[in-house]
């Protein structure tokens, strides 16, 4: 077991790089069985979520190695294993590989994914879409089997724009004759990457980023080399520690318009921001002035994954703030623990109100979730004295080395084993 040792308090000066898109990378990942060739994908970040999906990948049979940033996966042939709860309950998102192998094999078994430390996480929407597309489902004790042999394509409606489900739909709609058709589909960035990916394979899928997206089935689709999209919730990340902590940091390999959220609530709590084309300045030299009310929902609104961590900065505000949060019933766990730090904040149901102290005060802490384990590192950054979180397995199935990116703007965030 691993713990962060966090000296706080300094304000935070220098620049860093990005990584690329937890949540581009792993739908991108699950998108390579739909070919038998050999995939490669550039800067793949080293995450946890990430080694799980190479698991499921491999449990396959595909081949998948990562050597450096650089990922190969190629599913030659696909096995017809039961992906079982071992597996999916190290990702919750897997149930998002469905897609991909019913469009390649017609059969796939997987295990529910279970609840999680956010919210229920039901995947009525993944189940309903597949069986617009006349995919027969049955739940096995806890195993869902999935017959395709009479899958066609066809138009599915989303009752809510769900970011998984569209994904899984267009990998299910890839291969099959004709035209599918998701109404109300998500428009999150990270639609448009693996729209971009599967049409670099040679696919066909258009509208990704609009709410209606056309996927034209094609017979096969060919190997290629990818890229993932810059992380936009790690630069959010980055630049709410320094709204919290002050200080003023470049960060780069950013596309503004995903960030734009997010930019927009900087410049409201003061910051002042240089954006270029792919990267921010931000400067903070004030305390950060409280937001009336944040909202999360879905792109292009404020990302419910980015709220734990502004939730963090803002309780270091100069009055209150009201946090509201409409994706997830369960995301404010992590504010007991700010609460250690002598942070002020009541929760009652999904909302949040942050009565902004002057100083947050270092603290024993134990991140649960990823985003709430990140909020952690953000508190502490700002806070004054020493802070130790555990739990530190959480926060690296999303970001890469956090320490290294702390450090390399002028934190001291120190990755030590339990024992030392
Ligand atoms: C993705 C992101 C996650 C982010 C979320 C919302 C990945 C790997 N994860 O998760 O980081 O927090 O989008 O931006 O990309 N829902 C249902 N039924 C379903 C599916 C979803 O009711 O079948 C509900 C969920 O409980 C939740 C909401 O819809 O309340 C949003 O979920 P969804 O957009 O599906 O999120 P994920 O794809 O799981």
């Amino acid at each position: 077991m691993q713990k962060f040792i966090v000296d706080g308090g300094m304000p935070l000066k220098g620049e860093l790089s990005v990584q690329s898109a937890k949540n581009a990378a792993l739908p991108i990942i699950a998108a390579c069985i739909l070919t038998e060739d050999a995939v490669t994908i550039e800067n793949c970040p080293k995450l946890k979520d990430i080694d799980a999906m190479l698991d499921i990948m491999r449990h396959l049979g595909c081949f998948a190695e990562q050597k450096g940033d650089v990922l190969t996966v190629c599913c030659r042939d696909v096995a017809l294993n039961v992906i079982n709860s071992d597996l999916t309950g190290k990702l919750r998102s897997s149930i998002f590989i469905l897609g991909s192998i019913l469009s390649r094999c017609r059969r796939a078994y997987i295990s529910h994914p279970g609840g999680c430390e956010i919210g229920l996480r039901p995947i009525d929407l993944h189940i309903a879409g597949l069986k617009a597309l006349n995919v027969k489902i049955d739940d096995d004790y806890g195993v869902i089997c999935c017959d395709g042999s009479d899958m066609k394509s066809g138009i599915i409606n989303l009752d809510f724009a769900s970011v998984g489900a569209t994904e899984n739909l267009m990998m299910a709609g890839a291969l099959l004759d004709g035209e599918t058709v998701i109404v109300n589909a998500a428009r999150e960035p990270e639609i448009i990457d693996l729209a971009r990916f599967i049409n670099a394979m040679g696919g066909r899928v258009y509208g990704a980023g609009e709410s209606v997206i056309r996927i034209i089935g094609v017979k096969k689709l060919h190997g290629c080399i990818y890229k993932p999209m810059p992380d936009r919730i790690c630069a959010g990340t980055y630049l709410a520690a320094v709204a919290a902590a002050g200080g003023s940091v470049t960060v780069r390999n950013v596309v503004p318009e995903h960030i734009f959220g997010m930019t927009e609530r900087l410049k409201k709590i003061g910051a002042k921001l240089n954006v270029r084309h792919d990267s921010v300045r931000i400067t903070v030299n004030e305390r950060p002035r409280p937001l009336h009310k944040l909202e999360t929902n879905v792109y292009p609104a404020f990302p419910t994954d980015m709220q734990p961590q502004f939730s963090a900065m803002l309780t270091r505000a100069t009055g209150s703030s009201i946090v509201v949060e409409n994706l997830f019933e369960n995301r404010f766990g992590y504010t007991a623990e700010l609460a250690k730090m002598g942070a002020l904040i009541t929760v009652k149901d999904r909302v949040a109100v942050i009565r902004g102290v002057p100083k947050l005060s270092g603290a024993v802490l134990r991140a649960s979730d990823l985003r709430g384990g990140a909020a952690l590192v953000v508190a502490a950054v700002a806070a004054e004295g020493r802070s130790v979180i555990y739990g530190t397995e959480h926060i690296d199935r999303g970001y890469e080395y956090i320490e290294r990116a702390f450090e390399s703007i002028g934190a001291s965030v120190r990755r030590v084993d339990d024992s030392d």
